[in-house]
């Protein structure tokens, strides 16, 4: 397969239409979902010739940790629905390119299987959301630090459920029988890891934040945050990072899509901490167009659970590196040598 949207006809194929509806679906009408992927299509570049570029570097540091490219694993619930090897195969395959996997707290594996499935592979960082019960997100947080998980990254866009109404129609409200939200078993007053023990509270505020820092010394990032005033609050708040994210259109429907969100994130940041962005990224051009707009990083969802559905770890780590391919050589058309040399500048909105 040559592109990522070839991996999503052959995932298409292979999935339980219930599941590819679960994995492909957005919230309401789908506009943010579609809209993500359309506002990198509206950006065109401005290529810069001659500049001698033949020696290119893809690689970045994040957080400290070096990785081979300024593309992350986003965190996705549920890799056993694509595949039975589920996490472990993706783990795998972000360990083979050198990318940080962001493990979902929704995992259907546990982060200890998962950090032994590609031991001494690359940096891992764990999701989760807050739970109402403290007691519960302590346990998560301990449970990631002793896996070796580097970092948290705290979902901040999910105060309720989006409607998702695919799986409203498909009745998809529960894992099949066999699979299980791994992380979730065994934690104080937990049962047994149903996708719906995957509490969502709107009762937090930018306190438990600071609560969760006091419990962890593991840096963390806030993912889901769109308005520059939260980008401000959050450096204010001490985060590490920030991920620039619509939850892939899952959530609120007709949310901004996220490129188009990301420069007045820039600003308000100003360069304080790293910014991850997720939403729509199909094309090595859309990584250039996000790098150049202020992101450090960009992160892949969807297109990571379509590698893994058509061809299990082999098919994540193509997606993988046909995304970098495609990165590195529109870099190179860019006259850029290194993500730092992808400027504002070289983006245009002609309409
Ligand atoms: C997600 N996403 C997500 N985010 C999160 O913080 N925790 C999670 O458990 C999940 N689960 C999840 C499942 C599925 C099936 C999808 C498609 C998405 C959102 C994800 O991290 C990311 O923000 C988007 O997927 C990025 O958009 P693209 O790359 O899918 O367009």
């Amino acid at each position: 397969m040559r592109t990522l949207a070839e991996f999503e006809a052959a995932a298409r194929e292979r999935l339980d239409p219930v599941h590819f509806d679960f994995f492909a679906g957005g919230a309401r009408d789908e506009l943010t979902l579609r809209a993500n992927e359309t506002a990198f299509r509206r950006l065109s570049l401005l290529p810069k010739v001659l500049r001698g570029n033949s020696k290119r570097e893809l690689g970045i540091e994040l957080l400290g940790t070096p990785t081979s490219m300024p593309i992350v694993l986003s965190p996705t619930a549920f890799h056993r629905l694509a595949h039975p090897e589920g996490e472990r195969a993706t783990a795998r395959a972000a360990a083979r390119v050198g990318a940080i996997m962001i493990v979902s707290m929704g995992a259907t594996t546990t982060v200890e299987d998962i950090a032994a499935a590609a031991p001494g592979g690359s940096t891992r960082w764990f999701q989760l959301y807050l739970q109402p019960d403290p007691r519960v997100t302590e346990a998560l947080v301990r449970r990631a630090e002793r896996a070796g998980m580097a970092a948290l990254v705290v979902t901040v866009d999910s105060p309720v459920f989006g409607g998702r109404e695919r799986d409203d129609r498909n009745g998809f409200h529960d894992l099949p029988s066999g699979v299980v939200a791994e992380n979730l078993r065994e934690l104080p007053g937990g049962e047994p890891g149903r996708a719906a023990d995957i509490a969502m509270s709107a009762e937090f505020t930018w306190e438990h934040l600071a609560w969760l820092r006091g419990i962890t010394s593991l840096p963390l990032l806030l993912k889901g945050v769109l308005h520059p005033e939260d980008a401000r609050l959050a450096v204010g708040a001490g985060v590490a990072g920030l991920v620039v994210s619509n939850h892939g259109g899952r959530q609120l429907d007709t949310a901004a899509a996220t490129i188009d969100a990301l420069p007045e994130i820039a600003e308000a940041v100003g360069g304080a901490i790293p910014l991850i962005l997720d939403g729509g990224i199909r094309r090595g051009t859309d990584v250039v167009k996000a790098l150049a707009l202020g992101a450090t990083a960009v992160g892949v969802g969807r297109p990571v659970l379509w590698g893994l559905a058509a061809a299990g770890e082999d098919g994540v780590t193509r997606v993988l590196e046909l995304l970098r391919e495609e990165f590195d050589l529109a870099m190179a058309l860019c006259g850029a040598a290194s993500p730092s040399e992808l400027t504002p500048d070289l983006v245009r909105t002609y309409s």
